[in-house]
């Protein structure tokens, strides 16, 4: 199979190295800054660069490429993918809005072609224990309350804008939106409370609550409009009728022959030294992503996290921008 990177920055630069670990060159790969063609090159010699991807679907014609641009270029890209009928793998969030991501996801199957959003989560050892922990064993009760607070600036200017990455309720908070759709079901009501800090235009501060069909909910209190380097809080926990779950393990409650190195592992704390211990061995979810998207090229299988599942947590990240635009009682 011919594969395709489409944006050489962070992440193209991520899943050209897990696509080697799965033992697949990159056969082209593209970038509209010098810089970024160059550092790719120098990396990858063989690879053929190209400097924008309409160029790179015609010269090379890829079996499948990754899109790895700011998403406010993922919806064209897609969408001269489908004409190409070439296999997109497309980086969170799908689009900036719910419409956009419906139109990539009619051009995709109206080419025949897959497409996979990149939610990293439903490929990690880590996240996947925790589902178990929550959905399977039930180990909190019913309902279970989210609590996840987040501080920072993120890397590069466009992330804060609300045209081009559209701040961390729309870019970061995807993650925790596909995990708790995909764990919890359909979010019943939404409530939300957003401004801007930082001096560029997205709402990047603020606090969005969400309660699912499930009666689960969850508070997010984030913030990604602080001066670069300044460290703010950082931490989640998981409320429920039988403990809490924090995301960590205690001294004194690491099990027998638990390796740091290669296992991960969280707690439930049920009361005064009621402490329940779960373990994972660690993965590379990435590779687990890649790997994923390959097989079902391959196999002609539907992505866990196809255009359905990219649809849906843009359009929750909406809904949490539409619940802070309505007036407060
Ligand atoms: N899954 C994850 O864990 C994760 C983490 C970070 C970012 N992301 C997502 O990945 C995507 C890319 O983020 P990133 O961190 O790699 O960003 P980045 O800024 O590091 O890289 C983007 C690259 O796109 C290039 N580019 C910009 N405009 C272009 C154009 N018109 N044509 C070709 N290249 C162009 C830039 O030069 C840059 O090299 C975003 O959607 C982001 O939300 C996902």
């Amino acid at each position: 199979m011919k594969l395709a990177i489409i944006g050489c920055g962070n992440m193209g630069l991520g899943h050209a190295r897990r696509l080697e670990t799965l033992g697949h060159s990159v056969a082209a790969a593209c970038d509209a800054f010098p810089g970024a063609r160059d550092e790719f090159k120098a990396k990858y010699p063989k690879t053929q660069v190209f400097e924008d991807h309409r160029a790179l679907l015609e010269k090379s014609k890829p079996d499948a490429v990754w899109i790895c641009l700011p998403t406010f270029l993922h919806k064209q890209t897609v969408l001269d993918c489908a004409a190409a009928k070439v296999h997109a793998m497309i980086e969170k969030p799908m689009a900036l809005t719910e419409a956009d991501c419906r139109e990539m996801d009619s051009a995709m199957r109206a080419a025949k072609a897959k497409l996979m959003i990149a939610f990293c989560r439903r490929f990690d050892t880590y996240w996947g224990k925790l589902r178990e922990v929550l959905v399977e064993r039930r180990a909190l009760g019913k309902p279970v309350v989210w609590r996840h607070i987040a501080s920072g600036r993120p890397p590069r200017d466009w992330f804060l804008q609300k045209d081009k990455g559209g701040g961390p309720f729309m870019d970061g908070c995807v993650h925790n939106w596909d995990f708790c759709l995909w764990t919890f079901g359909a979010a019943k009501s939404v409530k939300a409370s957003l401004l801007t800090l930082s001096e560029h235009d997205a709402l990047d501060t603020g606090v969005a609550d969400v309660i699912f069909e499930s009666g689960d909910r969850t508070t997010l209190n984030w913030c990604w409009g602080l001066p670069t380097g300044a460290r703010g809080a950082n931490d989640q926990d998981i409320l429920g009728r039988s403990g809490v779950l924090r995301f960590s393990l205690p001294d004194g409650h690491k099990p027998k022959g638990f390796n740091a190195e290669t296992m991960g592992g969280f707690h439930i704390s049920r009361g005064k030294d009621q402490v329940e211990v779960f373990t994972f061995e660690k993965n590379d979810m990435y590779v687990e992503e890649d790997r994923h998207f390959l097989e079902c090229i391959a196999q002609d299988k539907e992505p866990v996290c196809g255009g359905a599942a990219g649809i849906a947590a843009t359009a929750l990240a909406e809904r949490v921008f539409r619940a802070s635009a309505a007036p407060g009682i």
